[in-house]
C-alpha cells in the first residue's frame, strides 16, 4: 500500500484504475498528483494554492493534514523522475530542465544578457537550487517584527526551522574534513534532509582555500558549524541532501520529496494539479476570493480557462518573480501598470511589484597549472554540490580600518533619506517612510549587529577554481510587473537594478579584488597558473574597473524577495502580519516575496519557517 502510494503520482489515473482492478482504496489514504482537471474543475475546495513550490508545498501540506481540503495549483510538470533533480551531483548547476530563466531587464527597458533562475516543476525552487543550508541570526529575524509584524521573531520562526530538519550527523570521516555539526543548531525529525555529501567534495581545495581566504580578509577565522552563527564563518555547509546506498548518490531533499512524494506524508485531503498556469483570482463584490482561473500552460487562447473555487481561502504561493504578476491580472496593483494593462482596478496596492531584491552575483575564475589538473582532491568535476566553502565577511574584514568611511556614510540620515529618495524615484518603492524603513533595518544589521556584508562561495570546476560572491545585505532595489500588452502570455518585466546603491557597489569592487587576493596568494603558488584568467582588470585595475567587470559578470543569486512585502499598508505593504493581502478577504499571500529584506543564510531555513508558521497563522484564523 505505502509503495502504491508513492507511485501513484507517476500517472495517477492509470495506477488509479489498476486500484480500483485490484480492490485498493488508495484514493482514501494517498494525494493525488495529476495533469487531469475533470477532478478539479468547477469544484470547491477549502484552500486552492497557487504553485507547489517551497511554499506552496509547505502550506499545503500544513493545512490538508489539518483535514482542510487542498488544492494547489501548478504550472510546471511533474519532474521528479529526471536524473537533475534527483541527484544532488552530476549535473551542470542549476538544471535546465524545470527552471522558468525569467528575462530581466535595465531600467530603459532593454532585455540584458543573463535571465532569472525560478524552479518550474514540482517542489519549485527546491527542484533545481544550490542546497545550501544554514539558519539566519536572530537580530535580521527579529527585524521582521520590527518592521510592523508581530509574532514575526526569532523566538517564534527557530523551533520551525528546526522542524523542517532531519540532520544526518557527518561520520568521522567526513567531520575529519570541516564537517560541523552543533546538535543545538538543528531538527533530527523533520522532512528535509540536511547532510554533508559523501565523499566530501575536494578536500585538497578546500583546505588551500581556507588558508588563501584567511589571509585575504584578516579576522576571518575557521569555523565549525556553518549553523553556529556567533563563531566566524568559514566553512562547510550542510546541504539539503542525502546519501543513498543504493544508488551511490547523494540524492536532493526538495520540497516535493519531503512534503508530498514521502509515504509518511499522504493523505487524501491533498490534489496537486500539474502543468496548469494561474491566471488570476476570483471575487465577488465584496472582494471576498473566492476561487481562481487557470489555463493549462501551453495554452495560446484565454478562451481554455479554467475555474476552481474555495471556501475558506486563496493562498498565492508562486514565488516572488510570479505572485505580483497573478495580483496585477486580477486588479491589485499600482494604478499606472494597472491601467496600462487595461485592466479592472479592484485594490490600489502600489507595492505589489515593488522592492524586488536578489543578491548581485558574480564569478571569478583562476586557471590553475596543468599538473594539477588530473587531482580530484582539487578538481572532481561534481560541482552540483556546489561551494564546498563558504565566507561571510563582515565589514570590518572585508575592508579593516576603512570600514568606518563606509559604515559611517551608512548611517547618516542626510543618507538615508538619499537612498530612499532614489528608490522611490526609481519606483523601486512606494514611498519615502517605507524605503528608510526598510534600508534601515538593513543598515542596522550590518552597522550596529555587525552582521557579515558578503559572501564568498569557492570552488573548482574542469582546469580552473572559481568563486562565486555577492554583496550579502543589498540596499538596491528594483520592481516586477506584468507585460502589459499580454499580461497572462508573456513574462513579466523584471527590472532588478543590481547595484545602484553605491553601498553594494562598494562591497562588489571590494569582493572582485579580493577573489583575486585569494588566486593569487601564497597557498595557491604553484597551483594556479592564472589568477586574473579571463578579466582585462589586471592587479593595477581602478575601482571603476573593477565594477565595470562586476557589472559585466553579474546575475541574480536567485534569493529573490520583497515584492509583496509583509509590512504595514501605510508603508508599502502588500499583505499583513497574517499574510493577508491589503483590501481583501480570503486573500493570502505565502512565498518568498513577503520578506522585505534579505537574510545572511540561503533562503531555505528561513522560507520554510515562514511557511510553516503561515500555514499556523491561517488556520487558526
Ligand atoms: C537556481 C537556484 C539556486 C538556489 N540555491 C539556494 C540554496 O542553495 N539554498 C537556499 O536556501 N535557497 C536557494 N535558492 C532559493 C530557494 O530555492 C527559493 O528562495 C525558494 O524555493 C522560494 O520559494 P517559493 O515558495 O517562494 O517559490 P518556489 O519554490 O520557486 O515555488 C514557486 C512555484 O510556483 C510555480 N508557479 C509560478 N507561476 C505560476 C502560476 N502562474 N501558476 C501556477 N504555478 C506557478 C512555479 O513553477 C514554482 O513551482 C535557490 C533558488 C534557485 C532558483
Ligand atoms: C503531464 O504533463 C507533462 C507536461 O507538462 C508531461 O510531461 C507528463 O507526461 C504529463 N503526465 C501525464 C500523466 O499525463
Ligand atoms: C559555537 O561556536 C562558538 C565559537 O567557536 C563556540 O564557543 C560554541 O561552543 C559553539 N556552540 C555550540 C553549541 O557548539
Ligand atoms: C531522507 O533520507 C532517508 C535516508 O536517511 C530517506 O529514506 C528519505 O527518503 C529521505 N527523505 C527525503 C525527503 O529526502
Ligand atoms: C591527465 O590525464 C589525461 C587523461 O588521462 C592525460 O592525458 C594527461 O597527461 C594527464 N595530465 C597530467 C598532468 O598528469
Ligand atoms: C557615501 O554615499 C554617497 C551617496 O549615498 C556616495 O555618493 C558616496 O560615494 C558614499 N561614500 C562612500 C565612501 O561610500
Ligand atoms: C533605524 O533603526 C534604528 C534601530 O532599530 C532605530 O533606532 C531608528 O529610529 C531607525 N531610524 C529610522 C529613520 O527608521
Ligand atoms: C511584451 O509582450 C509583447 C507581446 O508578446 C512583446 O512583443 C514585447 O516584446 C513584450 N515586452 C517586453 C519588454 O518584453
Ligand atoms: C597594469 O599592469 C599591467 C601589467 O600587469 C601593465 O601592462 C599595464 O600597463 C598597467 N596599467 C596601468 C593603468 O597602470
Amino acid at each position: 500500500m505505502a509503495r502504491l502510494c508513492f507511485s501513484v503520482h507517476i500517472q495517477a489515473r492509470h495506477i488509479a484504475t489498476l486500484a480500483i482492478l485490484l480492490g485498493l482504496s488508495w484514493q482514501v489514504t494517498c494525494a493525488v498528483v495529476t495533469n487531469d482537471t475533470t477532478h478539479v474543475a468547477e469544484k470547491t475546495f477549502d484552500y486552492v494554492i497557487t504553485g507547489a513550490g517551497l511554499s506552496g508545498l509547505t502550506v499545503g501540506n500544513r493545512l490538508s493534514g489539518k483535514g482542510h481540503s487542498v488544492l494547489i495549483i501548478e504550472a510546471g510538470p511533474d519532474g521528479s523522475w529526471n536524473p537533475a533533480i534527483r541527484n544532488a551531483e552530476d549535473h551542470a548547476f542549476p538544471p535546465e530542465f524545470c527552471n522558468w530563466k525569467y528575462p530581466v531587464y535595465d531600467e530603459d527597458g532593454r532585455q540584458l544578457q543573463w535571465t532569472a533562475n525560478a524552479g518550474a516543476c514540482i517542489g519549485g525552487s527546491t527542484s533545481i537550487n544550490g542546497m545550501v543550508w544554514y539558519r539566519p541570526t536572530k537580530p535580521e529575524i527579529d527585524k521582521l517584527e520590527t518592521l510592523g509584524n508581530p509574532g514575526w521573531n526569532f523566538e517564534n520562526l527557530f523551533p520551525y526551522i528546526k522542524a523542517t530538519e532531519r540532520s544526518i550527523p557527518p561520520n568521522e570521516v567526513q567531520a575529519s574534513q570541516g564537517a560541523g555539526n552543533d546538535p543545538e543548531f538543528h531538527g533530527r525529525h523533520g522532512f528535509i534532509n540536511t547532510s554533508f555529501p559523501t565523499p566530501m567534495r575536494i578536500p585538497k581545495a578546500v583546505g588551500l582555500y581556507k588558508q588563501a581566504l584567511q589571509l585575504a580578509f584578516p579576522g576571518l577565522g575557521p569555523s565549525g558549524d556553518m549553523s553556529n552563527r556567533t563563531s566566524f564563518s568559514l566553512a562547510t555547509t550542510l546541504y539539503t541532501i542525502w546519501h543513498d546506498p543504493v544508488t551511490g548518490k547523494n540524492r536532493r531533499s526538495s520540497a516535493a520529496d519531503g512534503l508530498l512524494w514521502a509515504t509518511e506524508q499522504q493523505r487524501p485531503t491533498l490534489t496537486v494539479l500539474a502543468a496548469h498556469k494561474v491566471e488570476k483570482v476570483l471575487f465577488d463584490k465584496k472582494l471576498t476570493a473566492t476561487g481562481i482561473s487557470f489555463l493549462p500552460t501551453d495554452a495560446r487562447s484565454l478562451g481554455r480557462s479554467i475555474k476552481v473555487y474555495a471556501r475558506k481561502g486563496v493562498i498565492l504561493s508562486a514565488g516572488s518573480l510570479a505572485t505580483p504578476p497573478i495580483l496585477e491580472r486580477s486588479g491589485i496593483g499600482r494604478s499606472d501598470v494597472l491601467k496600462a494593462a487595461g485592466i479592472h482596478k479592484l485594490v490600489d496596492l502600489p507595492g505589489v511589484g515593488a522592492n524586488l531584491n536578489d543578491q548581485p552575483d558574480a564569478t571569478a575564475l583562476a586557471l590553475m597549472a596543468e599538473a594539477h589538473h588530473n587531482d580530484t582532491s582539487i578538481i572532481d568535476g561534481l560541482n552540483g554540490l556546489f561551494a564546498p566553502v563558504i565566507a561571510l565577511i563582515k565589514a570590518h574584514q572585508l575592508w579593516g580600518s576603512n570600514s568606518n568611511v563606509y559604515l559611517n556614510n551608512l548611517t547618516s540620515s542626510t543618507q538615508l533619506r538619499f537612498r530612499a529618495q532614489a528608490l522611490v524615484d526609481a519606483k523601486a518603492a512606494v514611498n519615502i517612510p517605507g524605503a528608510e524603513a526598510i534600508l534601515n533595518a538593513t543598515i542596522d544589521l550590518i552597522v550596529t549587529h555587525k552582521l557579515p556584508v558578503a559572501e564568498f562561495l569557492s570552488d573548482t570546476a574542469t582546469v580552473i577554481l572559481l568563486t562565486a560572491f555577492w554583496p550579502l545585505l543589498p540596499l538596491s532595489r528594483g520592481n516586477i510587473h506584468i507585460n502589459t500588452s499580454t499580461p497572462f502570455f508573456s513574462h513579466p518585466i523584471i527590472t532588478p537594478r543590481f547595484l545602484h546603491d553605491p553601498f553594494d557597489a562598494s562591497v562588489a569592487v571590494s569582493l572582485a579584488r579580493a577573489s583575486r587576493t585569494v588566486f593569487s596568494s601564497s597557498p595557491f603558488l604553484g597551483i594556479v597558473a592564472d589568477a586574473y584568467f579571463g578579466t582585462a582588470v589586471g592587479s593595477n585595475g581602478t575601482d571603476e574597473e573593477h565594477l565595470a567587470w562586476y557589472k559585466s559578470q553579474v546575475i541574480g543569486a536567485s534569493h529573490w524577495l520583497g515584492s509583496t512585502s509583509m509590512m504595514p499598508r501605510r508603508l508599502g505593504g502588500v499583505v499583513d502580519s497574517k499574510l493577508r493581502v491589503y483590501g481583501t478577504k480570503n486573500l493570502h499571500v505565502v512565498d518568498a516575496g513577503v520578506l522585505p529584506f534579505q537574510v545572511t543564510s540561503h533562503m531555505m531555513s528561513v522560507l520554510y519557517a515562514v511557511a510553516g508558521r503561515a500555514a499556523d497563522v491561517i488556520h487558526n484564523s
